[in-house]
């Protein structure tokens, strides 16, 4: 060999030990996109030659030892390859198992594909580097993995949109990095963990449409960080824990549609922390807290569908702010107070009741 054929050789060489992901690695990808098809963009086209660090997209590398670190395939994205002329986000297949080799991954988006099937591989909660799953709106079907508390570092766990069944694995409370949870819209049953306070890092805790039972866990309202709770559309019972009143960041509660009785918490509607309130269609009785305030400030309260019943507190006219007010459909009785608070909402927020009288209402008092 002489020097020249030494030197493109050696150099050769040196590029493709820099430059190309281990072949386990390119290995482990090859087998997750043959297990899916996606017709309408061709993203898979890219995953091609050795260097899946390079070009390969949605795939990226720890630049120190090209381990594959990143897989981030979203059907709703601004990227180009993503054409949005004509074409909507579709793929099909499922999840391969040979994704638990990436031992380094640290970021798995599968999202918004619509047509991917099939359950979410149980060997993933042994990828120890995992900070956020997300596959929102797919498919997929199957339960969350028993073990799923294995993932200790986890930021992000992100299920929602799709057709998910059985329990809340109990090991979930053990995620103590926890900041953003959202299982909804699926077929998630049986009790929410009593435990869950366990999640002290959570700032979302999103469940909604699910068929989940029981009652609203009180150590929820122990996590100091949750600002957002949402248990809708579930077959939530028991009473609204007044804890949540005091919750020191909670700005958004939505329980509506759940089988929830007893009275409506004061300390809900004196939390000035609390921005929407939606305790619709549930089975709540006893009077309307008469408990506003000038600082009383909520973008909206729905407490419509319910069996409350009494006047309409006195107080409620000296609210700084209501933007939406929902009481309809109710057992309300007597005047609509007047005042500023009051002028913007039509009948249909009072209609429904048995004898409220007064404006925006046609019945006079
Ligand atoms: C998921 O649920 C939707 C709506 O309930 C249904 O149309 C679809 O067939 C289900 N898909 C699978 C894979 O079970
Ligand atoms: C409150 O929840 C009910 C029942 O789920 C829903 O119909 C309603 O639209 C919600 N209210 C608002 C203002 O979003």
């Amino acid at each position: 060999m002489d020097t020249t054929t030494y030197l493109v050789v050696t150099t050769a060489l040196f590029a493709a030990i820099v430059n190309c992901c281990p072949p386990a690695d390119r290995s482990a990808l090859l087998a997750f996109k043959s297990a899916l098809t996606e017709p309408n963009f061709g993203i898979f086209d890219t995953w091609t030659g050795t260097d899946c660090c390079t070009n390969w997209y949605g795939v990226s590398c720890d630049p120190t030892d090209n381990r594959v670190i990143h897989i981030i395939l979203r059907g709703e994205s601004e990227d180009k390859i993503i054409d949005k002329a004509g074409k909507t986000s579709y793929m099909s297949g499922s999840l391969s198992p040979s994704l638990c080799s990436l031992d380094r991954l640290t970021t798995l988006i599968v999202a918004d594909w619509k047509g991917i099937s099939g359950e979410i591989p149980v060997c993933i909660t042994s990828l120890p580097h995992l900070r956020i799953l997300d596959l929102i709106g797919n498919q997929i079907t199957g339960e969350i993995p028993t073990d799923i508390g294995k993932l200790g570092i986890l930021t992000v766990l992100n299920f929602a949109n799709n057709n998910i069944t059985g329990k809340i694995p109990p090991s979930i409370v053990n995620l103590g990095n926890l900041m953003h949870l959202d299982l909804s819209n699926n077929r998630i049953s049986g009790e929410i963990p009593s435990d869950i306070g366990k999640l002290s890092m959570m700032s979302r805790a999103l469940l909604k449409q699910n068929q989940l039972t029981g009652s609203v866990p009180i150590s929820i309202t122990k996590i100091y960080r949750l600002a957002d709770l949402d248990l809708s559309m579930n077959q939530i019972s028991g009473t609204i824990p007044a804890e949540l009143g005091s919750m020191p960041v909670l700005s958004t509660l939505y329980l509506d549609n759940n089988q929830l009785y007893g009275e409506i918490p004061e300390s809900i509607l004196r939390n000035t922390g609390l921005n929407i309130v939606n305790l619709s269609r549930n089975a709540l009785v006893g009077n309307l807290p008469d408990v506003f305030t000038p600082t009383t400030y909520f973008s909206m309260i729905d407490l419509s569908h319910n069996e409350l019943k009494g006047s309409m507190p006195a107080s409620l006219s000296s609210a700084k702010y209501i933007g939406h007010l929902d009481l309809s459909n109710n057992h309300f009785c007597g005047a609509i107070p007047a005042g500023s608070p009051f002028e913007q909402f039509e009948a249909s927020s009072f209609s429904g009741n048995d004898c409220l009288c007064g404006t925006p209402l046609a019945r006079a008092c």
